[in-house]
């Protein structure tokens, strides 16, 4: 049941590398990049349908298509391999991610990650930074170094010296592995840097980012020098809160286009796709990511401010807060859609230093506590305690029991992530309401110390 087809971002090319020219009925004429970025995600990939007009892509439930002969069908064999759905998000991700031109999308981000790991067979070693999800952590600790025999090392990527990183890649170095900003002390990581480092040495490693906290609209690390953008699309891609996938995009290039091909492979193989009913969810939901993204980022801005402002916090983490460490390095890497929507922030005409919104994470210290961060989750009223992000509505929770409760207490420790660390992620709602939310719960938290 292998694919004999492979889609890329505007068009559909036989395994062999050349382009068929088939369409499916649904290809865009254009390049997949014209047009700015609220454009390419409401038009590319959900073109009208050439057979019945539906200005909306119906959703292709069959697992199995019609072949006219044996071999000879429409570009869909079996929905394992690709469907309409599937090929067309696929095409709308590689549209949105600049720089894209190749699109995989997965059952899960963490099914991704384990994809990617896989690919690189055992013996490969991975350069990883040592603040990543803790699903990542774990997976490349528990699964890819004690049962696939890889060699995973993690180093402190935002502070390590030049030399440090060169030092740190080694002959068999296949992979190095960029989170930023990272999770849950949105550390960021020169990702231009990291790649041309990479590019410099003599293994030529693959340079992958996972970009699930900034999204393509706040960052293209493509354009940075990246060889892969990893997404666990369950966040803000999707954005609502009811959809698990990850993805992947690469860019055009004949060595892009053998990895790509591999993961192709592999995504066949282990069959960790996402149903044609949760592509159709995700296409929808990318459609109004720039409009989100900006309601995030303004929304997230006047959380920060109002934890600033508060008594009860020892520090707030935001990296569009002028008084972050790289809130420099934070404007300086943001794409260009979303330089242009940043700069309307700008109190005059020199760059950062200055407030802007950078998505919509947040991570604050509470002056307490354990039991008073856990006083502070339970008593917002809009800011649900749940795991997870990047949805329209406001979520917060404790890393250190939660979301990073897989990393050993001395790893967190090392890393920040202490029991008094909150990680808010700032929904769409109104931004009075959402400062007002967390100004109560604050009093309420740290009142009951006294
Ligand atoms: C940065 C990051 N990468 C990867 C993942 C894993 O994605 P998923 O939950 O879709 O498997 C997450 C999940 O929280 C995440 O935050």
């Amino acid at each position: 049941m292998s694919p004999s087809i492979i889609h890329t971002s505007n068009q559909s090319v036989s395994t062999n590398g050349h382009s068929n020219g088939h369409t499916n009925g649904s290809v865009s004429k254009k390049s997949s990049q014209h047009g700015g970025f609220g454009t390419r995600a409401i038009h590319v990939g959900s073109e009208p349908s050439e057979e019945t007009g539906a200005v909306i892509p119906a959703i292709s439930l069959s697992t199995t298509y019609k072949q006219d002969a044996v071999g000879v069908h429409k570009g869909y064999e079996y929905t394992r391999s690709l469907n309409p759905n599937r090929a067309a998000l696929e095409r709308t991700l590689a549209a949105l991610e600049s720089g894209g031109s190749y699109a995989l999308t997965f059952a899960s981000g963490s099914a991704t990650t384990g994809i990617v790991l896989q690919s690189l067979g055992p013996g490969a070693h991975v350069l990883s930074v040592n603040d990543v999800y803790g699903g990542t952590f774990r997976y490349m600790t528990r699964v890819a170094k004690e049962l696939q025999g890889l060699e995973v090392d993690f180093l402190d990527l935002e502070n390590a010296s030049d030399d440090e990183i060169i030092g740190a890649i080694r002959p068999n170095t296949k992979l190095v592995w960029i989170e930023s900003p990272t999770n849950p002390t949105l550390r960021l990581i020169d990702i231009a840097k990291i790649s041309r480092l990479a590019k410099s040495h003599p293994s030529q490693p693959l340079v992958l980012v996972d970009n699930t906290f900034l999204s393509p609209f706040y960052s293209s690390p493509l354009l940075l020098g990246a060889d892969l953008v990893m997404h666990s699309m369950t966040k803000y891609i999707n954005g609502h809160s009811d959809v698990l996938m990850g993805a992947l995009i690469l860019p055009a290039s004949h060595r892009h286009l053998a990895v790509y091909e591999k993961l192709q492979f592999l995504q066949n193989a282990s069959g960790a796709v996402p149903s044609p009913y949760d592509c159709w969810l995700a296409q929808r939901g990318a459609k109004t990511l720039h409009l989100r993204m900006k309601a995030h980022g303004e929304n997230a801005l006047q959380v920060a401010r109002a934890l600033q402002r508060s008594e009860h916090v020892e520090e707030v983490i935001y990296p569009g807060l002028k008084t972050h460490a790289r809130n420099q390095l934070a404007y300086k890497s943001l794409s260009a859609h979303a330089k242009k929507f940043v700069d309307t922030f700008k109190p005059d005409d020199s760059d950062a230093p200055f407030d802007f919104p950078f998505s919509g994470m947040i991570s604050f210290r509470i002056r307490g506590d354990e039991a008073t961060a856990e006083r502070f989750l339970t008593s917002t009223r809009l800011f649900t305690l749940a795991e997870s992000l990047g949805g329209v509505e406001s979520l917060a929770e404790h890393p250190a029991r939660m979301t990073h409760g897989s990393i050993p207490p001395a790893e967190r420790a090392i890393l920040g992530i202490g029991d008094n660390l909150i990680r808010l992620s700032v929904g769409v709602e109104d931004a009075d309401d959402l400062v007002e939310d967390v100004e109560q719960a604050l009093e309420l938290a740290v009142r009951s110390n006294a």
